[in-house]
Parts: structure tokens; C-alpha cells; sequence
């Protein structure tokens, strides 16, 4: 039970059964322990059991190495026995991977699986939640397959409990949500997730003398929403579509302004400040990427057809999103003229900052072509170079630092937007340049700043600068003063 001195009640510790020690199922598991919960993660890759179970953290996340040395071998502990899992379990998440199959609609070949299993081991009533992001209707074909696995139709409920955590900031996105949401057909299912949410909706967790410290702009207690699960599996599909829609909507917006000479990031501050928009998710750059929107805005494109409505609108926000891609490219083309046997220094892999996450990632994507096209790549990333290396078959060096990566390099490209890529040493960096060229595609510096170093600086959505043209470049350098 979790120490709550200054909650009204105690709370129900449940044991739980998390499926998949991914991205969502590692921490989920360990924010539940970290709840007072007992979490059993299951996975059926030996290797990640096995260095979970020696102390290794296999992603990078913030608050995670802390999370699971506090539980692990006592709230926390790690099998491959889903059946023995279930039958202790109260409730049961399937966080498993939904990739996107070559339609590009979701495979739910890994859930089908889970489902199967879990059926022979339901003894006494229990909830199975879908965690996983998974197209409306799935809680129903999970229920199907349990019952067609001979399963009691009273032992069990299947719910939506959608994931709205973000890599990189994973943990706290867990323990001080914007939201819980909770997608049951009846009260007893409800009351369940309840429970397991109470430390959370009461607020007794974050009086806890342990808790995980409270991010800026957050609110506690998290609220809960409890709809259908036909709304919640919904409402994940809708979220994140609308999500990649404000990125390639700002994209765009960022291509008009290259055209007519304004400053998109002017342009994003005056947009966000109005607060039916807001700021957030309108940070030009060179797409989204990663584990989610690709696969989930294609998933939703799919669904929406499977009903018979074209949702076109879906189709502009990918092709807006590569198109972006490309038109980077072009920006490195037109400043470099050719490419074949240039070296070029990347900043940043990971498909954000923050994480080890390559998947998707518009980053490997960009360096995956210029290798193509002949250029000689040195690269770094404060987490995802392994991942990274055995991702990309050749061809890619990796650096130990950013100044490595812009040793000797033709210019400088920035693809992740890293807290450290965006406080370089302006004057060791041009030193280290064979040409003072960079090519930002996450926008982290102000072109005059580094026209004024001395730098030839191309970003998104804004004119190019060069210290030759900006007034207050040629001043400091007639002065001598140019500063890092
Ligand atoms: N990564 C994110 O930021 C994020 C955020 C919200 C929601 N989601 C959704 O959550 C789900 C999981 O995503 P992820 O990034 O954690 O995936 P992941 O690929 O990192 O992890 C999936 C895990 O499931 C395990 N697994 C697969 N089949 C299994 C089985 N039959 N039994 C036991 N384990 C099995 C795999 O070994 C792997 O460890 C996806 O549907 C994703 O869309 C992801």
C-alpha cells in the first residue's frame, strides 16, 4: 500500500500485469510500481528480460534508471511468463507494438497474440486494457478472441486506457498528465481503472516525500475521462493526427515565408499567442517523426476509410511532412552546389531530443539520402548513436562530441533539437568548420547571431544569413568583435 499521509483514504494496492517492456510498457510499469502498485512486466524478448532483470536500463529516458532501481526485484519484477502473469493479475496492459502494415493500416498481429494467450489464464474476474494505440473497435475483436479462447464472458472486460506519454519527457508525461482517459462499457471495468489511477486523480501521490518532482506547466491532480472505448481508441487516433496536422500546418506556413521574406518563427509567436491555438507543436523544422504519428496518422487514414469517409485532409498532413524532407534537402543542394564526396557533420539522430528513438526518424532519413547522393557523413547524438549503428548498414561515422562531428566538415547540419545542439561554443565551432556553413532544420539559433560569428546560416522558414549581408556582422567584424 502507498504511504499517503495526507489523503483522506488509502488506496487499494493492485497487482498488475504490464505487456511489453517497450517505450510505453517499461515506464508505464514503472510509474504503476512508483503508484504503490506490484507490476509484472512481461515481454517475450529474452535479451530485454535479461538486462532488465541485471539492472540495465535499455532506453533513455529521464527518471526511468531511478524509477526502476527503486522497484525492480520488489514492486517490480520482470518474466516471460504472460499465463502465470495473468493468473495474479487484477488487471492486464497490452502495450505491445502496433506497426503499420504495407496498406498502412495498424498490425494487430501482436495484440491477437497477447489476447489468445492471456485467455487460457483467466481465473476470477480481471481487466484487460488495451495501453497499445490501436484502431476503434479493437477492445471489441480482443473480447472476441477471448471468448472464442474459451474464457467465462463475466471473468473478464476489455478497456481503453490510450497512452499520451511523450519520449523524452516519458515519466513525468505518465505521472502528471494532462489527462487520464479511460475507455470502459460498464462501472465495474471503471472502477477499476479507478483505482489504479487514484494515487494520480486524488493527488496522495504527489504529496509522497519520493514522488517524482513536479515539471513546469503542469497541473495535479490529473483529471480522468471515462468514455466508450469505441471513443477512447477514437480519441488517441484523432489526438495524434491532429497533433501531426499542426506540425505540417506550421511547415507550410514555414514555406510561404521562405517565399515572401517573413520570419516563421515571428509568425509562430503571433499565431500561438492567440489562446484557441496556442504555442505548443508549432515549431517549424523537418517533420515529425518517430514510433507514433507516421504509423498512427496512416492507421487513422485507414480506419476512416474502413467506414467509408475519405479523409483526405490526412493525406496533405504526410505528403506536407515529407515534402519537408525534401525541400531541406534542396537546402543543403543549393548550399553546397554538389554534393558527391562532401563531408558533412550531423547534430542529432533520434527522431527528437531527448531520446534514444530512431524510428522514423526524419533525421537517419536526411543522412540515409546524402549517403546515397555520395556524402561523407560524421555524426553525433548524445543517445541514439547505437541504436543508430545498428540501424544503418555503412557509410556513417560517428563523433564523441559535436565539435568532432564539425571537424573538417564542408558544413554543419542540425536534425535533432537537443538542449546541447542549441548552446554550442559559436567561435570553437567555427574553428573547427572547414567552411563556417550550417543548416539548421530545428531552427535552434538566431540567424543573426550567427551571421554576426561568422556563419552562413540556413533554417526553416527564414531568410538565410550571411555574415557578409547582415549590418551588424560587417560592423563587428570591421570592429574585431565578433563573439561565440
Ligand atoms: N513510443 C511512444 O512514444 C508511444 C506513446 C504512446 C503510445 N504508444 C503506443 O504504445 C504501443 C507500444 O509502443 P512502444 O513504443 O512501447 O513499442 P516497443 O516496440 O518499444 O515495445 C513493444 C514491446 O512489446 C514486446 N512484445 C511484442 N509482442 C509481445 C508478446 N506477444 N508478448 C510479450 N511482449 C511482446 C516487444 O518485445 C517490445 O519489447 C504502440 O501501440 C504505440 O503506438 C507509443
Amino acid at each position: 500500500m502507498l504511504e499517503s499521509p495526507n489523503s483522506e483514504r488509502e488506496f487499494l494496492n493492485m497487482r498488475i500485469t504490464v505487456v511489453g517492456s517497450g517505450y510505453v510498457g517499461l515506464v508505464a510499469g514503472a510509474c504503476f510500481a512508483d503508484l504503490g502498485h506490484d507490476v509484472i512486466l512481461v515481454d517475450n524478448d529474452e535479451r530485454k528480460l535479461a538486462a532488465l532483470k541485471n539492472g540495465q536500463v535499455p532506453i533513455h529516458e529521464n527518471f526511468l534508471p531511478e524509477l526502476l532501481q527503486r522497484h525492480r526485484g520488489h514492486r517490480l519484477t520482470f518474466s516471460a511468463d504472460l499465463q502465470e502473469a495473468v493468473r495474479g493479475s487484477a488487471a492486464i496492459f497490452i502495450a505491445v507494438g502496433t506497426p503499420p502494415t504495407d496498406r498502412g493500416d495498424a498490425d494487430l498481429s501482436y495484440v491477437e497474440s497477447v489476447a489468445r494467450e492471456i485467455s487460457g489464464a483467466i481465473t476470477g474476474y480481471k481487466v484487460i486494457v488495451e495501453k497499445s494505440t490501436v484502431p476503434v473497435y479493437t477492445s471489441d475483436w480482443v473480447r472476441k478472441i477471448i471468448l472464442r479462447n474459451g474464457a467465462d464472458p463475466e471473468s473478464f472486460d476489455v478497456a481503453s486506457n490510450p497512452e499520451f506519454l511523450r519520449e523524452g519527457t516519458a515519466v513525468t508525461d505518465f505521472l502528471f498528465p494532462d489527462r487520464i482517459l479511460v475507455g470502459c462499457n460498464n462501472q465495474r471495468c471503471a472502477a477499476v481503472l479507478r483505482e489504479i489511477y487514484a494515487p494520480l486523480t486524488s493527488g496522495s501521490y504527489y504529496q509522497h516525500p519520493d514522488a517524482i518532482p513536479q515539471p513546469d506547466r503542469t497541473s495535479v491532480p490529473a483529471p480522468i475521462i471515462v468514455t466508450s472505448t469505441q471513443s477512447a481508441e477514437l480519441i488517441k487516433h484523432a489526438c495524434n493526427a491532429f497533433l501531426a496536422m499542426k506540425i505540417s500546418f506550421i511547415n507550410a506556413v514555414a514555406s510561404i515565408c521562405e517565399s515572401v521574406g517573413a520570419d516563421v518563427n515571428q509568425v509562430c509567436h503571433g499565431i500561438g499567442a492567440d489562446s484557441r491555438i496556442g504555442p505548443r507543436f508549432l515549431n517549424p523544422g523537418i517533420g515529425y517523426g518517430g514510433s507514433c504519428f507516421p504509423k498512427d496518422v496512416m492507421a487513422f487514414r485507414a480506419v476512416a476509410r474502413e467506414c467509408g469517409y475519405d479523409f483526405r485532409l490526412l493525406d496533405e498532413v504526410m505528403r506536407i511532412n515529407e515534402d519537408q524532407r525534401d525541400r531541406f534537402l534542396r537546402k543543403v543542394r543549393s548550399a553546397l552546389w554538389t554534393l558527391r564526396g562532401k563531408h558533412l557533420g550531423v547534430l542529432g539522430l533520434a527522431f527528437k531530443g531527448g531520446t534514444d528513438d530512431i524510428r522514423e526518424s526524419p533525421a537517419i532519413l536526411i543522412v540515409q539520402a546524402l549517403l546515397q547522393e555520395g556524402c561523407k557523413i560524421t555524426a553525433y547524438d548524445p543517445a541514439a548513436m547505437e541504436r543508430a549503428q545498428e540501424a544503418m548498414n555503412s557509410g556513417l561515422k560517428f563523433a564523441r562530441s559535436s565539435y568532432e562531428a564539425a571537424h573538417g566538415a564542408d558544413a554543419l547540419l542540425i536534425l535533432t533539437e537537443w538542449e546541447e545542439f542549441a548552446s554550442l561554443d559559436l567561435r570553437r565551432l567555427h574553428q573547427e568548420l572547414k567552411y563556417p556553413i550550417v543548416i539548421d532544420g530545428r531552427n535552434l539559433y538566431d540567424p543573426e547571431v550567427m551571421a554576426t560569428n561568422g556563419f552562413t546560416y540556413y533554417s526553416v522558414g527564414r531568410a538565410a544569413a550571411h555574415p557578409e549581408t547582415t549590418p551588424t556582422a560587417v560592423k563587428a567584424m570591421k570592429n574585431g568583435t565578433n563573439q561565440a
